[in-house]
């Protein structure tokens, strides 16, 4: 990433501990501690022997003489790391903000120095990127972001409001491919054994959890914060004692076998651009995880092609096209010939 480089540019990091929100390259250089949610960085710097963490700790655990966020693309996610990262400065601590002009750095700039009652430092602005610098004082501190809470629908007519830590996909509302998916449940025979891959803050699983009582579920995904939603969520509908969450990234095995129903609504975006991998990754997971006859259920933009990698390792059947997405089920029917193609380790259980 462009905006990376100019934590190197001079006069930006102090040779002291740092914490670093959304990237490690600069506690990597100055030691201290990066806060990664996303499981695949996070066992990347881990294996590289930088001290990472999933979620900031509390303020009385640590302090720092800087901090560094990254703009994220959404907004209410970066908010809720600057309210953070300025919780775990000293007083007199700098606070640096660093991003792309493609990700709106200056007007974020502009309402953190309002909110701060402070001018920012412009510490580097180039490369269509900048980096500032706030001190913490006795003045105002920003007012970070809170969760939001969304409708599902539930098999039995009612719905549920569900928790979304900001920044997790469908924070602001259910998203059309989930509720189609919803929908699609209510031609299934009841399962035993489910399985909600990339599971967000929950709504496929626990929606049948609620439709199966007998069911046992397993969700699981590569960001911490909507682990941390979902496994609220399951709590806040008294469903955590048949089901468990785990924080898992999509190149890693799945940490258990044998489902006989599995969700999926894939991710394909890294930023702006379409990348398929962490989808394609899924698929691979799903052929081993799903007990032999097992069936998948994946919804999907009508336009995206993954019928071709999910062909071979069982069977297939376009269940219906609506409002632009297809509902695909996949049905696995053979053992899979290399089972262990992931990173191989388990995922981290909550
Ligand atoms: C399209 S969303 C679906 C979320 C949820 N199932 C729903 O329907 O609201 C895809 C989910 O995949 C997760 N995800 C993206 N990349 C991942 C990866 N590499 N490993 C594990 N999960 C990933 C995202 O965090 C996101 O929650």
């Amino acid at each position: 990433m462009a905006a990376d480089e100019l934590i190197f540019d001079e006069g930006v990091l102090a040779p002291e501990p740092l914490v670093e929100f959304q990237g490690d390259r600069g506690a990597a250089h100055t030691g201290g501690l990066a806060i990664l949610p996303w499981r695949g960085p996070w066992l990347e710097a881990q294996a590289s022997g930088i001290r990472v963490a999933a979620s900031a700790p509390g303020p009385s655990e640590e302090q720092f003489g800087q901090a560094l966020v990254h703009v994220q693309k959404s907004r209410a996610a970066t908010w809720r790391d600057l309210g953070a990262a300025w919780e775990l400065l000293e007083s007199g601590g700098r606070l640096l903000v660093c991003g792309g002009n493609d990700l709106g750095i200056t007007s974020l700039v502009k309402r953190l120095a309002q909110e701060l009652d402070q001018p920012p430092q412009i510490l580097s602005n180039r490369r269509h990127a900048r980096i500032v610098a706030f001190q913490r004082g006795s003045g105002p501190a920003p007012h970070g972001a809170d969760a939001s809470r969304i409708e599902v629908p539930l098999a039995n007519g009612r719905s549920v409001s569900l928790h979304a830590e900001p920044g997790v996909f469908s924070a602001k509302r259910l998203d059309t491919g989930t509720q189609l998916l919803l929908e699609a449940l209510e031609d299934e025979g009841a399962p035993d054994k489910i399985l909600d891959l990339g599971c967000g803050i929950g709504p496929l699983g626990l929606a049948s959890l609620v439709r199966w009582p007998e069911a046992r579920a397993l969700l699981l995904d590569g960001d911490a914060r909507a682990v941390a939603s979902a496994a609220r969520n399951l709590a806040h509908l008294s469903l955590e004692t048949r089901a468990e969450v785990g924080w898992w990234d999509a190149e890693e095995n799945c940490p258990e076998t044998g489902f006989d129903l599995a969700l999926v609504n894939p991710p394909f975006h890294e930023g702006k651009a379409v990348d398929l991998r962490p989808a394609r990754a899924m698929f691979t997971r799903l052929a081993e995880a799903l007990a032999m006859g097992g069936r998948a259920l994946i919804v999907a933009n009508r336009s995206l092609p993954y019928e071709r990698d999910l062909d071979g390792a069982g069977s297939m059947k376009i269940l219906s096209h609506s409002r632009g997405y297809k509902i695909i089920a996949f049905t696995r029917r053979s053992v899979t010939r290399n089972p262990g193609r992931g990173r191989g380790s388990r995922a981290s259980r909550r």
